[in-house]
């Protein structure tokens, strides 16, 4: 359900790829498109085009690239048996992907176990350090630059540990994935050292990586389909490359940019599924490093919140129905659960007996469609994305349809959405701070 006046760019053929691929439902608006977003979505997608065919665009390739996909499964499969937990090491673009995928597709005791540090958080780096055998552990570094502050702190706090366990073995068990190159302290240090070393792909930025050899590699340990994540990435593709316009990110940019023109500022991405928790987590990375720039001297960008419903229906939605009228709810709903449960007859002669039969799924059906109902009568628009399944696949296209969409959006604002130079100022002030802390 949503108020944004884009009907007429939206065609029956998009809508039939929709039904089999994800539904973007949106209340179709029989009125004009405004002028302003179809042409601002015109300009976009033709700069995609011209960015695509010249090579500019790394992250769009990442689905038909099948040799990182090999390469990252050749990689886990070369890994010694006795490894049971992989410790991942990286932070912002070189951690939240594989976050999201874990999370979202992970099958327990599928894999080896993995585990995260992001933030050289004393607490969290002991809690590792008593939990974790280095006997059975691989540990893997990723970071593009190779000079982010967080891993290489993180790992200079693992090694004695490290060290002290496996003595001279201790190299063996530390991928580093980097860019090879000198400038990356961290590529210096595992020639040096003889950790092994897996290159981050040069043409891809950290929050574009999701599906890049960087995150699959982890994912590929954690008993993940990888070749499954890229095919449904390159449905998403072909959709982007034969419908232009009407692709679904070109569709859900124009939405979001028809939003932004309107006073929508907040951006909210809630799925109905705790399993995409981190998927909304990632989302907020992508949409605001993405999108938050300086141009020519005015401030541009929406601000992404990761939401999680129902939890937020209970916090949050308060703000959403009777607060500013600034956002725009995106729901991400799972049509097909894996598995589903009926409330048990327990307790026949209780209140609560007319749920008794009821499916789980049925209620948070409910409960979404009674939340878009909610809030479209408070005013604000909701778009809703409804995924057939949650596997590999539909993940996929999902990260990839995002990540489109963000790079059209951000040509139709006007910004970069490839660079980041506020993380890069932040990290050169830290820098500074340390050596007077
Ligand atoms: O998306 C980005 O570019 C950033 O969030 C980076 O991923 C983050 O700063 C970590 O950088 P690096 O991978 O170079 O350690």
């Amino acid at each position: 359900m949503c108020v944004l006046e884009i009907g007429c760019i939206i065609s029956e053929q998009c809508l039939n790829f929709v039904m089999r691929l994800f539904t973007l439902d949106i209340e179709l608006n029989k009125g004009k498109t405004s002028e302003k977003v179809s042409r601002a979505l015109e300009r976009s997608v033709e700069r995609f085009r011209i960015d695509y065919q010249e090579n500019r665009l790394g992250f769009f390739e990442l689905p038909a690239d099948r040799s990182s996909c090999a390469l990252a499964q050749h990689w886990a499969k070369e890994t010694p048996k006795d490894i049971t937990d992989v410790l991942l090491i990286g932070i912002g673009g070189s951690d939240l992907g594989v976050r999201m995928l874990c999370q979202a597709l992970q099958k327990t005791g599928a894999g080896k176990r993995l585990h995260f540090l992001s933030a050289p958080d004393p607490d969290s780096v002991s809690e590792i350090l008593s939990r974790l055998d280095w006997r059975r552990t691989l540990v893997n570094v990723v970071s593009k630059s190779g000079n982010t502050l967080e891993p290489i702190s993180l790992l200079l706090a693992i090694w004695p540990s490290m060290k002290k366990t496996l003595g001279k073995r201790a190299k063996e068990r530390v991928v580093v994935t980097t860019e090879e190159q000198e400038k990356s302290k961290l590529f210096c240090l595992a020639k040096e050292e003889g950790f092994r070393i897996l290159p981050f792909p040069p043409s891809i930025g950290g929050r574009f990586s999701a599906l890049a050899l960087s995150s699959l590699y982890p994912a590929a340990l954690a008993g993940i389909d990888i070749r499954g994540l890229l095919s449904g990435a390159k449905a998403m593709m072909d959709d982007v490359l034969t419908k232009t316009t009407y692709s679904l990110p070109a569709q859900y940019a124009a939405a979001m940019y028809a939003a932004i023109e309107r006073g929508g500022s907040i951006h909210v991405c809630m799925p109905y599924a705790a399993r995409l928790d981190a998927f909304a987590v990632w989302y907020r990375q992508l949409w605001a490093e993405s999108l938050g720039k300086t141009v020519r001297g005015k401030r541009i960008g929406p601000t992404p919140i990761a939401g999680t419903g129902p939890v937020d229906q209970h916090s949050q939605l308060q703000l959403y129905q009777d607060g500013p009228q600034d956002k725009v709810i995106t729901f991400i709903e799972i049509d097909r659960w894996e598995k589903d449960m009926r409330l048990a007859f327990a307790w026949k002669n209780m209140p609560l007996d007319g749920l008794a039969g009821t499916k789980l799924s049925t209620i948070m059906k409910a409960e979404r469609l009674g939340v878009a109902e909610a809030l479209h009568d408070a005013g604000c628009p909701t778009l809703t994305i409804t995924i057939p399944t949650l596997n590999a696949f539909h993940l996929g296209s999902l990260c990839f349809f995002y990540e489109v969409s963000v790079v059209l959006l951000g040509y139709m604002l006007g910004v970069d959405p490839f660079d980041q130079p506020g993380v890069e100022a932040a990290k050169r002030a830290t820098a500074k701070r340390l050596l007077t802390c």
